[in-house]
């Protein structure tokens, strides 16, 4: 017994800021951007904090899967940082829904979301759970240094909401981590006013050797689809739809090309939200869900990579039920 999806949602920022927007205070270019990463635009946030849109996005998870708060027995947030560093965000998620099941918010980079459902998957194997909401939610233009044009153009925010019901739907999933705390690295807070802290502040902005996370990425998305087809006893070309995570347009295309998969068969939204880390699936999987793609029983494969290195990837039958 595992589970299957039964509703999802989204909330973006309202503010969207274009390439061309970019090119105005950094020395860059439409062309040099689309080229590079396949990204037109991101949202980012204004007024709105990262608890608005994260509610917004799990309501209307749970709206679609007909789901009241507190029929909820699971709440786990994918983000590496909320708006509070106590309570988490998925404790402000559980008080705006009405729920009182566990709550807790998980780090796995841009693999967030994938790593939570393998833990609502473990809550379910144990009978500890019927129902889990998942809840993706990056800010990550809070986490930039918006005058380094290698990173701050690649990114955007978002956040993105999945019911999961105990029942047969996942067919396999793996999760790893290829340790390395350089290729991309972002300090916390050192605190206050401690007397006792001899570290001193690092700059508190997102670090990535681009070149290297590209290497691992290709390398670790096709490890990962492979590993999970096998697990599933199917082929590659079996699935039906593959929502990779979306950091680079050539990322996904290197790392899919030797499965020789359809282009129509991946799907992509990249060009509209940038790299949204641990939202980005989610909000793909909303957005194609929403346009009616799927059918039942199509096989959906979600393959990710992040800082970590994380990775993995989850296979699972559509059977969408409210
Ligand atoms: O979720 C995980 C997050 N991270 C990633 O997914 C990142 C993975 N890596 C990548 O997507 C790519 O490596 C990048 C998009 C970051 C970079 O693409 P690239 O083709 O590897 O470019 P590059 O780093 O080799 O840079 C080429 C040139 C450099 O100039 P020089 O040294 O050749 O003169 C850069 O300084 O492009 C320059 N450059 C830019 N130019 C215009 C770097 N960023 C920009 C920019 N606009 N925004």
């Amino acid at each position: 017994m595992s589970f299957y999806i039964a509703g999802t949602g989204s909330a973006l920022p309202e503010k969207i800021v274009s390439n061309e927007d970019l090119a105005t205070f950094l020395d860059t270019s439409d062309e040099w951007i689309f080229t590079r990463t396949g990204i037109r635009r991101r949202r980012v946030l204004t007024g709105e904090t990262l608890n608005d849109l994260a509610i917004l996005s799990a309501r209307r998870a749970l709206e679609d899967a007909r789901v009241a708060g507190n029929e909820v027995d699971l709440i786990l947030c994918a983000t590496m940082r909320g708006d509070t560093v106590t309570p988490s965000l998925a404790c402000s998620v559980a008080e705006a829904i009405g729920s009182h099941a566990p709550a807790f918010d998980l780090n796995a980079a841009c693999v967030g979301v994938l790593y939570a459902m393998e833990v609502a998957d473990s809550f379910f194997a144990a009978g500890k759970a019927e129902t889990a909401l998942i809840v993706s939610a990056e800010a990550m233009s809070k986490l930039l240094n918006w005058e380094d044009r290698s990173t701050c153009v690649l990114f955007g925010d978002g956040s993105g909401a999945l019911v999961l019901k105990k029942g047969a739907g996942r067919l396999a999933g793996v999760l790893s981590t290829d340790p390395d705390s350089h290729v991309i690295r972002m300090p916390n807070i050192e605190g206050m006013n401690s007397p006792y802290n001899q570290n001193g502040q690092q700059p508190l902005a997102m670090h990535m050797d681009g070149g290297e996370v590209y290497k691992f990425a290709v390398n670790a998305m096709g490890r990962n689809i492979e590993q999970v087809c096998r697990l599933a006893g199917i082929a590659p070309a079996e699935v039906d739809w593959y929502l990779p995570h979306q950091a680079n347009i050539r990322i996904i295309d290197a790392s899919l090309r030797k499965f020789k998969i359809g282009k129509e068969k991946v799907l992509v939204n990249i060009s509209e939200y940038g790299n949204m880390s641990a939202t980005s699936i989610s909000v793909l999987l909303d957005e194609y869900a929403r346009r009616g793609t799927f059918k039942e029983g199509d096989k959906l494969l979600f393959v990710a990579f992040g800082a970590g290195l994380t990775s993995g990837a989850v296979l699972l039958e559509w059977k969408k039920q409210g």
